[in-house]
């Protein structure tokens, strides 16, 4: 462990903190994202138990409740939310048609990792007064969120959510989404990128990858946010692994987390849609990658792409044996795992989630393999995650093939996993 390192990520954290939540990295995001808010309270927890829990449940003060557009969206948490204005980022607070809400925010959601980040807060807690208190006060909410996501992106109860819009992934510009994407209209209205104002354009998604996306954040103002309308007419429809793995994960420690606070009916609620989901997750089985990958729900077809996301199934819980799509992965990339297997001929090395490590996706496949009995695998994980660290930094995804960083820089999610992972091995 390096002194020096663990002040640098501190300092990163401290440096991207707003007040109540932590930007994840100056100028390129200059608001709070949800699952990056999550991985960000794991890292506080390491030195900063109050900020940890502040973290998370400033997020959840922008959950839309019952109030909001008719109700129909209770629960949804956002993946961006705009706690005060800034003009360096696109699509910002006037883009989305929030302005009712009290707290402005963006229409869709991203991966719900936080029931399993709490629980893991929980565990390394030192104030159980506190995290108890904390816990009492967010597992409410974090039933509402679950139940949103049962409720509007699986209305038929198949077990296997869907997403609207790539964002909703985390996984924006990933491969898995090309086709999908090339059936959603262009936008012909005018919008000025702010992400090329501070990342090379060799880094980011393409223009075309863009009036895809503000097209589909239009379509859900045009439709009121009204879910049910979403889904009728949605043009992106996707049952991605990478968001039904952490929502089961999350779920399963959803149901712990009822226990401790004494809701044993929400508990089995939760329960039964881990059920579903179990039995359900099978059709999404790549025979060629030997790893789970995601569906085209308006097509019927399986996006047979092998990205990271498919790595997660360890993490969820689900029985299947990824063993040889890992070793593959890290075969291919000496500073793996890469979101992308450079054998896809999808793969670009440097541009965002079509090929580069991300260091919160390695705290989580590792966890899964470790979980798992994959000793020899975790390690292998681990160790490349350490030499990313320390040859690199905290920039927000890293070159596979030479460690070198890449995006943007002082990242914070970065910076909490390196924390997160430096204080696991010292207990
Ligand atoms: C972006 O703007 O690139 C973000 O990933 C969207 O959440």
């Amino acid at each position: 462990m390096s002194m020096k390192l663990v002040e640098q990520a501190r300092h990163v954290l401290r440096a991207n903190d707003r007040g109540g939540y932590t930007i994840p990295t100056a100028g390129l995001y200059p608001f709070q994202w949800n699952w990056d808010a999550s991985v960000c309270a794991l890292g506080w927890m390491t030195f900063d138990e109050a900020r940890a829990w502040l973290e998370i449940e400033t997020l959840l003060s922008a959950m839309w409740t019952d109030r909001d557009y008719g109700g129909g969206s209770a629960g949804l948490v956002a993946h961006i939310a705009f706690h005060q204005d800034a003009d360096t980022y696109f699509p910002g607070p006037s883009e989305w048609g929030t302005q009712e809400l009290a707290i402005r925010t963006s229409s869709i959601s991203q991966p719900p990792l936080h029931a399993t980040m709490v629980r893991w807060m929980l565990d390394r807690a030192r104030d159980a007064q506190a995290a108890g208190a904390a816990v009492r006060r967010i597992v409410p909410k974090l039933l509402a969120h679950h139940r949103w996501w049962y409720r509007t992106r699986d209305p038929q109860g198949t077990g296997l959510v869907r997403v609207l819009h790539p964002w909703e992934t985390g996984m924006d510009n990933s491969p898995a989404w090309d086709a999908p994407l090339d059936r959603v209209p262009c936008t012909t209205r005018a919008y000025r990128r702010r992400d090329l104002d501070h990342v090379d354009a060799s880094m980011r998604p393409p223009k075309s990858f863009y009036d895809r996306v503000v097209f589909l954040m239009d379509a859900n103002r045009q439709a009121h946010f009204d879910p049910a309308q979403m889904i009728r007419l949605g043009r992106f429809q996707v049952n991605d692994i990478g968001v039904i793995s952490i929502l089961h994960r999350a779920t399963r420690d959803l149901v712990t987390l009822c226990r401790l606070t004494g809701d044993e009916p929400s508990a089995r609620e939760m329960e039964e849609q881990v059920r579903r989901t179990e039995a359900a997750v099978g059709a999404l089985w790549s025979p060629r990658w030997k790893q789970f990958v995601s569906r085209d729900v308006l097509s019927g077809e399986l996006l047979d792409q092998p990205t990271s996301a498919g790595l997660l199934s360890a993490y969820a819980g689900f029985e299947a044996d990824i063993r040889e799509a890992v070793m593959d992965s890290l075969d291919q990339a000496p500073y793996g795992i890469p979101s992308t297997r450079p054998c896809s001929g999808s793969y670009e090395a440097a541009r965002y989630w079509r090929g580069p490590v991300w260091q919160h996706i390695n705290l989580l496949v590792a966890r899964g393999l470790q979980e798992q009995g994959h000793a020899d695998l975790y390690e292998r994980v681990r160790f490349n995650s350490e030499r990313l660290f320390e040859g690199a930094g905290f920039h927000e995804y890293f070159h596979p093939e030479t460690g070198s960083g890449l995006g943007g820089k002082d990242f914070s999610w970065t910076a909490a996993v390196y924390l997160h992972w430096i204080a696991a091995q010292a207990a």
